[in-house]
């Protein structure tokens, strides 16, 4: 162990987390400082998320993001890890037009120093992400409110709710099937996103999906209460926390014992 006390975390280790109910904690970031206090604190996955595109850059969406984006953000994280876990965003437009394009735009964010990409969608990116598997990038899925398809859901909204959950148990199922190693569930009803964790193989990350979920996963900018217009599902860990390390510390541990996110920071069915 080194002085964080705390184990490198793997690919193989996130399931064997699954495996022991121990929660993952996720968070996250788009420079080295951040990233360093982070893996100090103990945080166990680090997103390089296009969210940066709204968070960094200030547009309105993730759309404008491009992969030279995430690769630049990703080196500059990457330079600030020693244990986290590692894993980039694969932004609009890299993955949906064929899978050579998809092999490409992961390689190109894996050299960069993720250990793992995340793509969103199920349908119509399953041969993909079967295809990456196979070459031996690890694949996080993400379904529910995918921000990437914020236009066709006219905004920013909870998913699944109702009938409409049937729809993302089955999403779940082929995306564990196709081979993912991990699936973020984002903005869906608390009680449907424990069913999905339940019935998966793989850990399930949850950001607005209850506390049932494997782990949890926020933007780093809403736990650190810079966002004005806060979604339910965030909490503001830098007042609990009394500086950046110990609001990140706050955070992992209030996934860990299972205090955040609470029923009124869930959705219901
Ligand atoms: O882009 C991002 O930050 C994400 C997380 C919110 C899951 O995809």
């Amino acid at each position: 162990m080194r002085q964080t006390d705390h184990a490198v975390v793997t690919v193989p280790y996130l399931r064997t987390m699954k495996a022991e109910e121990r929660k993952i904690a996720a968070l996250t970031a788009y420079d080295v400082s951040f990233a360093r206090i982070m893996d100090r604190a103990g945080i166990d996955v680090v997103l390089i998320g296009d969210s940066l595109g709204m968070v960094v850059q200030g547009h309105k969406t993730t759309l404008p993001v491009t992969l030279a984006d995430m690769v630049y953000h990703t080196q500059c994280v990457a330079r600030g890890i020693e244990r986290s876990l590692i894993v980039a965003d694969m932004p609009f437009l890299t993955f949906q037009g064929g899978m050579e394009d998809a092999l490409r735009a992961a390689g190109a964010l894996m050299q960069a120093g993720a250990q793992m990409i995340k793509l969103e969608g199920a349908g119509p990116v399953l041969d993909t992400v079967a295809y990456l598997h196979a070459r031996g990038i690890p694949v996080c899925g993400h379904i529910g409110l995918t921000p990437q398809s914020v236009n066709a859901f006219g905004g920013f909204k909870v998913q699944g709710r109702g009938a409409r959950g049937g729809e993302l148990r089955v999403q779940a199922q082929k995306l564990a099937e196709a081979g993912v190693d991990a699936l973020v569930l984002e903005a869906v009803p608390a009680a449907l996103a424990a069913e999905i964790t339940r019935h998966v193989p793989v850990p399930t990350i949850g950001i607005g999906a209850g506390r049932d979920c494997d782990g949890q996963v926020l933007v780093m900018h809403d736990a650190l209460g810079l966002n004005a217009r806060a979604p339910r599902f965030v909490r503001d860990f830098l007042a609990q926390g009394g500086s950046v390390e110990g609001a990140f510390r706050a955070y992992a541990e209030a996934v860990r014992d299972r205090t955040f996110p609470a029923e009124a920071e869930s959705y219901q069915s």
